[in-house]
């Protein structure tokens, strides 16, 4: 059965910073971006690096014209430090192929503490 683990507080926790705790023996960081809070397991699926502790990053993408690069500049992709895989946070798939999956873990914010559902 999952339990609670509390990992931070909001005012600790500003617009694009993360926190990464050990759960159960597990490092997973949980990121506040816009408001909401994102639990992802700080390994990363290609060869183990930390990915958690990488830049966050906007999206480099092609345009419909197969032409013109456009910037999405919504912060919410982990460049993971060792090979810069990109990661979305919110939802644990890889930006470039949605078949590499980092797991993903539910928040809950309490009375101003941020919890993660392990
Ligand atoms: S270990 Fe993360 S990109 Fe290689």
């Amino acid at each position: 059965m999952p339990s609670k683990h509390k990992v931070a507080t909001t005012e600790e926790l500003s617009d694009g910073s993360r926190v990464i705790a050990e759960i159960e023996g597990q490092e997973i960081a949980v990121f506040q971006i816009d408001g909401d809070y994102h639990a992802i397991s700080n390994y990363c699926v290609h060869q183990a690096g930390p990915l958690c502790e990488g830049k966050l990053t906007g999206d480099m993408y092609i345009d419909d014209n197969g032409w013109d690069w456009n910037y999405d500049d919504d912060e919410k992709h982990i460049t993971c430090p060792w090979h810069g895989w990109l990661f979305d946070v919110t939802n644990g798939e890889n930006i470039h192929n949605s078949k590499y999956r980092v797991p993903t873990y539910g928040v809950e914010v309490e009375d101003g503490d941020i919890f993660v559902i392990r």
